[in-house]
């Protein structure tokens, strides 16, 4: 871990008026979810057109909701890692406005974050298609998987964002706002590969906002968007950020 960086984001963070992040699927890797693009990732196993598109959802829905099983069985029982925690501690202190996270496992939550912004939705709601019913989906069993409609017995679909939809619109909304009025971008475990969600980093820069990235290798942000990469994991990036923003700061 490079401690010149740690200490540079620390007083990035200390400088800002308002601080935000933007967290990928790499902040939940050290709590047992993979990535999606990674060796072990998701899309290694499932090709997401044929998984992750909401027309193979309405085409073969079985078949999706045998990816949707594997992934429900990780994100239901994981917990959140101390970059979560960190995150979470760094909204406490008074130094971070929101977490936008691409993220549908809720841990970011389960840690402590109160200003969480769901880009690509929820897996916690489940709606049917055909009736629009929602239903909690916290309490599903694995054995109640695929679960239907209570209403019209239709296959319901967890309220994530799937390819060829569109982004829940106030998450969005959110979104930009902060990433417009912000002046550090700490950019968390993504490839920043998807878009629109990508174009939040890009939005904030081009308001003359600070980015910095932490991950485990370059993504296409660096050396474009990013003013520096911490590289190494965010288990350990983002705690080791917190303590010295805290060695560093005065109360406030
Ligand atoms: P990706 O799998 O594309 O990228 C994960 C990133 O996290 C990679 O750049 C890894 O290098 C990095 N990484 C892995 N482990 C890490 C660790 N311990 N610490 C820090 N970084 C780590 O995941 P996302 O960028 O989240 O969308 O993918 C974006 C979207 O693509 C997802 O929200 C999902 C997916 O298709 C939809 O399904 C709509």
């Amino acid at each position: 871990m490079d401690h010149q960086l740690i200490q540079r984001a620390a007083e990035d963070i200390l400088n800002s008026k308002k601080t935000i992040a933007f967290t990928g699927a790499g902040i939940s890797v050290e709590s047992g979810i993979p990535d999606f693009r990674g060796a072990q990732g998701l899309w290694q196993k499932y090709d997401p057109e044929e998984y992750a598109h909401i027309h193979a959802f309405y085409s073969n829905p079985d078949r999706v909701w045998l990816m949707l099983k594997d992934m429900f069985s990780l994100i239901m029982t994981a917990k959140p890692n101390p970059a979560h925690m960190g995150l979470a501690e760094l909204e406490r202190m008074g130094y971070l406005s929101s977490v936008i996270t691409q993220n549908v496992d809720g841990l970011h939550q389960a840690a402590g974050s109160r200003n969480v912004i769901e880009f690509h939705g929820t897996h916690r709601t489940l709606s049917c298609l055909k009736c629009s019913t929602t239903i909690d989906g916290t309490s599903l069993k694995m054995e109640d998987l695929p679960p239907r409609c209570s209403r019209c017995s239709s296959l319901l679909k967890p309220d994530i964002v799937f390819f060829g939809e569109s982004i829940p619109w106030e998450a969005q909304v959110l979104s930009f706002k902060e990433s417009k009025s912000c002046s550090v971008v700490l950019s968390i475990g993504t490839s920043a590969v998807v878009y629109p969600a990508a174009s939040i980093p890009m939005t904030a820069k081009e308001r003359g906002a600070i980015v910095i990235e932490i991950n485990m290798e370059p993504t296409p942000l660096t050396d474009q968007i990013s003013d520096y990469l911490i590289s190494g994991s965010a288990g350990e990036i983002i705690p080791a950020i917190v303590d010295q923003v805290k060695r560093s700061s005065k109360p406030r």
